[in-house]
């Protein structure tokens, strides 16, 4: 069994998003003795914005330089990794309302025609389904239904979207919200979303 660690989050050590993802996986490490982790970090290791030259190389083009071809690698590399993994753990902070850039880069590189979607008669088809996703989210302010700023969300919202697109639709999300309000919010956020963490794996209650 093999879980993909990824981390977005370009506030190191007193990141949200990673002390969150880190106690996910540690979670699935005691429920699932011997699992193999891959580990992604995208703050560290950047995987950089796909370009023509890399659609053009993905076709079949030599890619013009080393750099690119190494860059084509690295891209099919993560590719590779995402397939492969029975779970993914993604640490995702919002940023200007959205995910990091550098989240969304890599996002490109797994989105490739043929691997984890296609196009039918009947509209798009995800073909990387069968995995567990858990999403680390880490956010300022609130976005819920009840607060007016849901409309807000483009990070929830589209990491939902673009899993679901991929097939999968084993999509978890664990939410630290309000982080920027204050000392006491944030503990209490990050004692809420820990809380959740370690409810993961409880046998879910059968709906009567
Ligand atoms: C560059 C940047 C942009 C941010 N944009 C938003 C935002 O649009 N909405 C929000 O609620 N919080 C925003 N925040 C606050 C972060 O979501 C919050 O600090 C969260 O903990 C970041 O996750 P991290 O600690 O894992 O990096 C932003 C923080 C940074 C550093």
């Amino acid at each position: 069994m093999k879980l993909l660690h990824v981390d977005s989050s370009i506030l190191g050590p007193v990141s949200v998003s990673r002390q969150l993802s880190e106690a996910i996986v540690a979670a699935q490490q005691a429920a699932h003795p011997g699992i193999e982790v891959m580990r992604l970090d995208l703050a560290t290791h950047a995987i950089s914005h796909l370009t023509g030259r890399h659609l053009a190389a993905a076709q079949g083009a030599a890619p013009e330089t080393a750099a690119l071809a190494d860059d084509v690698a690295a891209g099919n590399e993560a590719l590779e990794a995402f397939l492969a993994a029975d779970i993914v753990v993604v640490g995702a902070p919002m940023y200007n309302f959205g995910i990091p850039s550098q989240l969304k880069a890599w996002l490109d590189r797994l989105a490739v025609a043929g691997r984890t979607f296609r196009y039918t008669e009947k509209g798009p088809q995800g073909l990387a389904g069968g995995k567990r996703v858990i999403v680390a989210l880490s956010r300022g302010g609130f976005y819920g239904a009840e607060t007016g700023m849901a409309a807000l969300d483009h990070q929830e919202s589209y990491l939902r979207v673009i899993f679901n697109f991929f097939g999968i639709t084993n999509v978890e999300f664990i939410r630290a919200e309000g982080v920027a309000l204050g000392d006491e919010q944030r503990n209490r956020s990050l004692a809420a979303a820990h809380a959740q963490i370690q409810q993961l794996e409880a046998p879910k209650k059968l709906a009567a």
